[in-house]
């Protein structure tokens, strides 16, 4: 009977149902239309049939014609089409939505007149738009475009705090990417990884946070978000102009009241503590589902303590850990020679905490973790040889772990995963 509630029926419905955390979702509605297709592509079969056999690579084959619906599991990294799509864009979003992304990300930039824009680093414009080949606004730039010669690498850094938000609005988004070796800033637009292509860079459309909550509220399907605050780098020092970080992290909560979002559709994120604690003492219905972004353990020498602390994170009111994927894979087994929960995950289940990982998709062939010093499988990667092994990864983080989410950047791999498992996503 659900399938034939319209959106604001099924949000409605899903308030009332919202008393507290967690959500028990098994009472939540289907969450696909009946006249809406999720689509993959070609990806996830390709990745089964990689796979070396096994029960695993069994039940994923058994799963191949569906039915498919959209889950919450299934996170869109920076929109879900970044393999391939620019990042942060309507584009990259419609494609991790009709990949059955169930929760879209959006990455929540300052303009210089504060407007709230989705752009993954305050400081990228450089490489993820044309801002360099517009020069009434590349002469904005904190660092304006130099060229390469036989001694200095080009050089450039465009802020979304040195535009105005129209101005902003104005820019192409591109893939993230620029060639060193450039002399000229045409040349600086190219140098993105192999794996992935400039096929999109035909001025795909950049995201105000306002016009990424229409987006994603008006698609078909329930749909949940997840921006991301960002912290500005040494280049944008806080506050900017008075304008405090604390501030910030109010008005982008507030920018979702002021279209009527209901909080149990938002998982708010960030990787500064001061963030989180404030959205759980002055919002505390959006700061119960906020995500702690944890890269502490990056150095090894911390890793240790980034492990220790899970507990007293839970204990001050944090719900939901989200390290990268790497923090929770280690190598071990009576051979040492397989891939085993991370005394990080292990330490995250006990202390109750829910996990969401990124990024998934992020790495490009598995074949060239080791030689390229990918970050993402950096823990495992003596034992990390070819594609097939991302579904056994997946598998071991979802079942052994219990990952709650996964962030990945072509949306596709996941949520056809989280189908053929009945997972669900965050609050289940
Ligand atoms: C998986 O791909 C690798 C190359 O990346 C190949 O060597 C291996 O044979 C493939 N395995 C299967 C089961 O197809
Ligand atoms: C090369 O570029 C660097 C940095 O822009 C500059 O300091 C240096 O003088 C340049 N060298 C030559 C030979 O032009
Ligand atoms: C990078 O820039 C150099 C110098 O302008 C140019 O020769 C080269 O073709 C460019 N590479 C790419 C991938 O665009
Ligand atoms: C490791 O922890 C120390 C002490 O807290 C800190 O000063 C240092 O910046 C940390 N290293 C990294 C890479 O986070
Ligand atoms: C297991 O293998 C990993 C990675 O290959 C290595 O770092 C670790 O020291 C090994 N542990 C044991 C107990 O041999």
């Amino acid at each position: 009977m659900y399938k034939t509630m319209n959106v604001l029926a099924i949000t409605a419905l899903l308030a009332e149902l919202a008393v507290a955390w967690p959500v028990h979702t098994s009472t939540l509605p289907p969450t696909t239309p009946d006249e809406y297709y999720i689509s993959f592509g070609p990806r996830p079969y390709y990745l089964i049939q990689n796979m070396t056999e096994s029960p695993l690579k069994k039940k994923l084959e058994s799963c191949e014609n569906g039915p498919f619906e959209i889950t919450a599991w299934s996170i869109g990294h920076r929109g879900g089409g970044t393999l391939q799509i620019p990042e942060e864009t309507v584009e990259s979003t419609m494609a991790g939505a009709r990949m059955g992304a169930g929760i879209l990300e959006c990455d929540v930039s300052f303009t210089s007149d504060l407007g709230l824009v989705c752009r993954h680093s305050l400081c990228d414009l450089h490489t993820t738009t044309d801002i360099l080949l517009r020069p009434e606004l590349a002469a904005k730039c904190t660092t304006p475009f130099t060229p390469a010669n036989e001694t200095s690498d080009a050089t450039a850094l465009c802020c979304t705090s040195d535009i105005t938000k129209d101005e902003f609005m104005s820019l192409c988004s591109k893939m993230d990417g620029f060639n060193a070796s450039a002399t000229t800033p045409e040349d600086y637009q190219h140098g993105v990884p192999f794996f992935r292509t400039e096929l999109y860079d035909t001025c795909a459309q950049v995201m105000s946070l306002d016009s990424y909550i229409e987006l994603v509220d008006s698609l078909p399907g329930y749909r949940n978000f997840t921006p991301e605050l960002k912290t500005p780098p040494k280049q944008v020092p806080m506050p900017f102009n008075g304008y405090t970080q604390a501030q910030y992290s109010r008005d982008m909560i507030e920018t979702f009241i002021s279209h009527g979002i209901d909080p149990i559709r938002v998982f708010p994120q960030s990787f500064t503590p001061a963030d989180i604690y404030l959205w759980l003492n002055e919002y505390p219905e959006w700061g119960a589902q906020a995500v702690f972004l944890d890269e502490d353990g990056d150095d090894p020498a911390n890793f240790t303590t980034a492990v220790n602390r899970l507990p007293a994170l839970k204990a001050s009111g944090v719900n939901i850990i989200s390290p990268p994927i790497n923090y929770l894979l280690a190598v071990g087994g009576p051979n040492n020679d397989t891939i085993v929960p991370s005394d990080y995950a292990i330490a995250a289940k006990k202390a109750g905490l829910d996990i969401i990982s990124w990024s998934f998709e992020r790495s490009g062939p598995l074949t060239r973790v080791a030689a390229d010093d990918d970050y993402y499988y950096s823990s495992v990667a003596p034992v990390v040889h070819y594609d097939g092994q991302m579904y056994e990864i997946l598998d071991l983080m979802a079942r052994e772990i219990g990952l709650k989410g996964m962030f990945s950047d072509w949306s596709s791999t996941v949520t056809y995963y989280a189908n053929c498992f009945g997972l669900k996503g965050p609050g289940n």
